[in-house]
């Protein structure tokens, strides 16, 4: 038996987790973290009974079940809850660059890392890599388009170049004037997938292609510039590589997260945890990304491998996404507090983790600095 660990069993990741879960064998769950949502947590809890679990938050009057015997408070606490419940693997499914602190923690005690948090790599992508290398843990990619290339990167001679695709989000067919006034409820409209508030949006900036990016350069270590990336609108076509003799090689397949984390889980095995393999009729089609429509995919590239500029890429955007939601800036917006914040760091190309957490800090100040302007 796998016995399994998953943080952010509430969110959009760990949810589809739960559900791979009850289609495959062989995998125990003991043990599970939420963030605040205590009520889908008790569900969770009453159905999966994990011996261990965990919250950030504290809820008064919540009472974990008899089945959990011993339940933790706090970001210490999850990381408490993955000591005492020694999973062999690990689901990084939670948001933000907090992941990067529960990843490090999961490479001490887990032989595999099924990494759905994004902002880990982004924010201390070596520090990470190395941490797996040290201590032998495998680190499967969740992500679709880096799951597409692990599975393509196989042996034999590297490929020259690598993509990955973007569905172009919710506004993919607005020009770049009607973009800048779009509203959450416009921008929340996913064409191809149901994902998290902030991946969501993060989409429709191609914030999240960019992450994207600067994920494949330290996963895999292309340059930036042998890293290309399309849009696909049916998101049927997930990564390809590109070979010296012209050869195309694509990772495609129904567009569901519940495969790429299956194989997360199973690898080098595969398991059928949903309908799909359909190939007739479905129309395989790549189409350049307009770098003046999505700047913030530029910005990514342009600081891939500075570190500090990285960490502040993101902080900025969860707190710009975070403004936008509620309403006090603009869709625009976005993209220029993320500028300003980066422009405004220093430039850093390697921190531990200590530096890591205090540039994120720094980042995040400044950003909320950014927001007021924007006011
Ligand atoms: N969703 C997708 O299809 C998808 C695809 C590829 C990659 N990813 C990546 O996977 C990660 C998760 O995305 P998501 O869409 O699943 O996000 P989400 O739906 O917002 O879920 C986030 C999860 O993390 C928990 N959480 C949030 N902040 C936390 C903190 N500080 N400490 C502990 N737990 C915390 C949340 O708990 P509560 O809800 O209980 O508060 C929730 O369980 C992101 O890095 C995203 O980029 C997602």
């Amino acid at each position: 038996m796998r016995r399994l660990a998953i943080l952010g069993s509430t969110g959009s990741i760990g949810i589809q987790t739960l559900d791979v879960i009850s289609k495959i064998e062989g995998v125990e769950i003991v043990a599970m973290s939420c963030g605040h949502n205590f009520s889908l947590f008790t569900k969770q809890l009453e159905r999966y009974r994990p011996p261990f679990a965990a919250s950030l938050s504290i809820e008064e009057n919540f009472s974990a079940l008899s089945s959990v015997k011993k339940f933790f408070h706090g970001e210490e606490g999850i990381e408490e809850m993955l000591e005492r419940s020694r999973p062999d693997t690990v689901v990084i499914g939670i948001s933000g660059a907090i992941g990067l602190r529960f990843s490090l923690k999961a490479t001490e005690i887990c032989r595999r890392l099924c990494l759905a948090n994004k902002e880990s790599i982004v924010c201390g992508g070596d520090l990470l890599i190395e941490a797996c290398k040290k201590k032998s843990v495998e680190l499967v990619p969740v992500d679709s388009e880096h799951s597409g290339l692990f599975q393509l990167l196989g042996e034999g001679p590297r490929p020259e170049r690598i993509f990955i695709t973007a569905s172009g989000g919710a506004l993919r067919d607005w020009n770049a004037e009607r973009m800048a006034d779009a509203t959450p409820e416009d921008v929340l409209k996913h064409p191809v997938w149901s994902m998290g508030r902030r991946i969501t949006i993060d989409s429709a900036t191609m914030v999240n292609k960019g992450l994207e990016v600067i994920e494949a350069h330290y996963l895999f270590g292309y340059d930036e510039n042998d890293i290309d990336t399309y849009i696909c609108r049916n998101s049927y076509i997930h990564a390809g590589v590109v070979y010296r003799d012209g050869v195309v090689k694509l990772h495609s397949g129904t567009p569901d997260m519940r495969i790429p984390i299956a194989y997360s889980l199973t690898y080098p095995f595969r398991e059928r945890v949903v309908d799909g393999g359909e190939i007739t009729g479905i129309p395989l089609l790549l189409e350049e990304i307009d770098g003046e429509k999505y700047p913030a995919l530029e910005l990514a590239r342009s600081i891939c491998g500075k570190q500090s500029k990285q960490i502040a890429y993101n902080a900025a955007d969860e707190i710009a996404v975070e403004a936008f939601s509620k309403g006090e800036i603009k869709f625009g917006g976005i993209y220029n507090i993320i500028e300003r914040t980066v422009s405004r760091m220093d430039d850093q190309i390697r921190a531990d983790y200590r530096q890591t957490m205090e540039i994120d800090k720094i980042a995040r100040a400044i950003a909320l600095e950014e927001v007021k302007e924007c006011f």
